[in-house]
């Protein structure tokens, strides 16, 4: 459906930017649940700020909105330190997960509460109402109760409640996790639509990789209170700043496995234990001789391959295919050992979780020619046997099957290399191959 919010354009009087400056939220139990996130959102802009569960998205949104006090740094509206402005002056809208509608109010009485609260005549309010449920075409609505409508109704009113005080800000927790899948696709591009075009800047947060891909201008992915990167969708993708980011972003789920780079004159490889990836002998990764280092693979990266092939490769056996009608989704086994960040996925929702939690042989890291054998040192006792697997996307006329051996081809492009404390290794690879 399409939202019609050309007159809600012409009453907008003011974009304004909204930010934080190394804030900080320290609860009293010592939970820290910020921790000194400096981020601006353009006037106008589109920020969605993503990450798991408890990683401090709605802790950020309740700070900015002035719901609660910081324990360090500062929130910024207009560049103007906002610290002593109470919530209500700030005005900034909010609609949370569960936006509780009134139950026993109207869909007009719910829309028109914020502005009734304020004491505006009942005149003012109900044309108020009227206006902003015809740009959310809900105005059929406007005399049912909140228990008479579908998911997807109650959340236009409740954004409709949103708008109805004309806002500088929109601060939206995860309004569509309520929804059926189908629902909340179709929702996402109303919601970032209607943002967009009335120009209100807009933090948006969500655990959903695919909405803050599809919604967002940026990206502000967090972990632990901590901002990790900040960037156009496409950007925090290709380019991730951090092993966890690379871990986050990528559908299926990204492969993540220890290695150790080793380098002789004639040949640089990443050692996995199991086996030896053989990169360019100018590679510029050579420079991080004997390093440790994590290697996220995604789909992307990988192409099956054949068994000639020469050229930057992985070899694996064939665990599991996932039909998925058009293409499959195959799962090999490299004998490499899983990151401990891939062992924190247990932090990722859904499948991603599921997928590491089922039944896995347990690898067995051979010694190879350079003698690294990958630490590996289980944290959590009774956890999930590691993984060291890679899933790759394979046609469906073609298809391996279960204990195949397969190569796969490894695009150098596409291969993420992250150190110790799983900070990027940023090399020029352009330089590799051209000497
Ligand atoms: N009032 C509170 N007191 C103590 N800890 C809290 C409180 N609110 C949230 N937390 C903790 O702060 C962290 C961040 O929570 P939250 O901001 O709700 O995360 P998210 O919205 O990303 O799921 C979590 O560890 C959570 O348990
Ligand atoms: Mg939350």
């Amino acid at each position: 459906m399409v939202i019609d919010v050309s007159p809600l354009l012409r009453e907008v009087n003011a974009l304004v930017a909204i930010g934080t400056e190394e804030l900080t939220k320290v609860f009293e139990d010592g939970t820290v649940a910020v921790d000194q996130v400096s981020l601006r959102a353009a006037p106008g802009e589109f920020l969605v700020l993503l990450g798991p569960t408890g990683c401090g998205k709605s802790t950020m949104l309740r700070l900015v909105a002035g719901l609660e006090t910081p324990t360090g740094g500062h929130v910024l509206i207009d560049g103007k330190v906002v610290d002593d402005l109470p919530s209500r002056e700030r005005r900034l809208a909010m609609v949370f997960q569960d936006y509780a509608l009134y139950p026993h109010l109207t869909v007009a009485q719910n829309i028109g509460f914020p502005l009734r609260v304020r004491h505006e005549t009942a005149t003012d309010v109900s044309a108020r109402v009227g206006e902003v449920a015809d740009q959310l075409g809900i105005s059929g609505l406007l005399r049912k109760l909140p228990g008479a409508l579908s998911g997807g109704e109650r959340q236009r009113v409740a954004m409709a409640r949103a708008i109805v005080r004309r806002p500088l800000g929109f601060l939206l927790d995860e309004p569509l996790s309520n929804l059926d899948a189908g629902l909340r696709a179709e929702l996402r591009s109303d919601v970032a639509a209607l943002a967009r075009r009335i120009g209100v800047t807009t933090l948006y947060v969500t655990h959903d990789q695919a909405e803050a891909m599809t919604m967002a201008d940026r990206v502000a992915v967090l972990r632990r209170g901590v901002l990790q990167q900040v960037g156009p969708p496409e950007q925090v993708y290709n380019d991730p700043a951090t092993l966890f980011v690379a871990a986050f972003l990528g559908t299926p789920r990204t492969s993540l496995l220890e290695g150790a780079v080793y380098a002789d004159d004639d040949r640089v490889v990443i050692d996995l234990g199991s086996q030896l990836v053989e990169l360019p002998a100018d590679h510029p990764v050579r420079s991080r001789h004997t390093d440790r280092v994590s290697v996220a693979l995604r789909a992307d990266a990988l192409t099956p391959t054949t068994a000639g092939h020469t050229g930057p490769s992985l070899t694996g056996t064939v665990r599991r295919v996932e039909h998925l009608g058009h293409e499959a989704l195959v799962h090999v086994d490299t004998g490499a050992l899983p990151t401990s960040t891939e062992r924190s996925r247990l932090e990722l929702p859904g499948p991603q979780a599921a997928a590491l939690m089922r039944d896995a042989p347990r690898p067995v890291a051979a010694r190879t020619e350079y003698g690294f054998y990958p630490a590996y040192d289980p944290e959590l006792p009774g956890e999930p046997p590691p993984v060291g697997e890679v899933v790759v996307r394979v046609p469906a006329a073609g298809l391996p099957r279960r204990d195949e051996q397969l190569k796969l081809a490894v695009d150098l492009d596409r291969l993420l290399l992250f150190d110790r404390a799983g900070a990027r290794i940023r090399l020029d690879v352009r330089k590799a191959g051209q000497r």
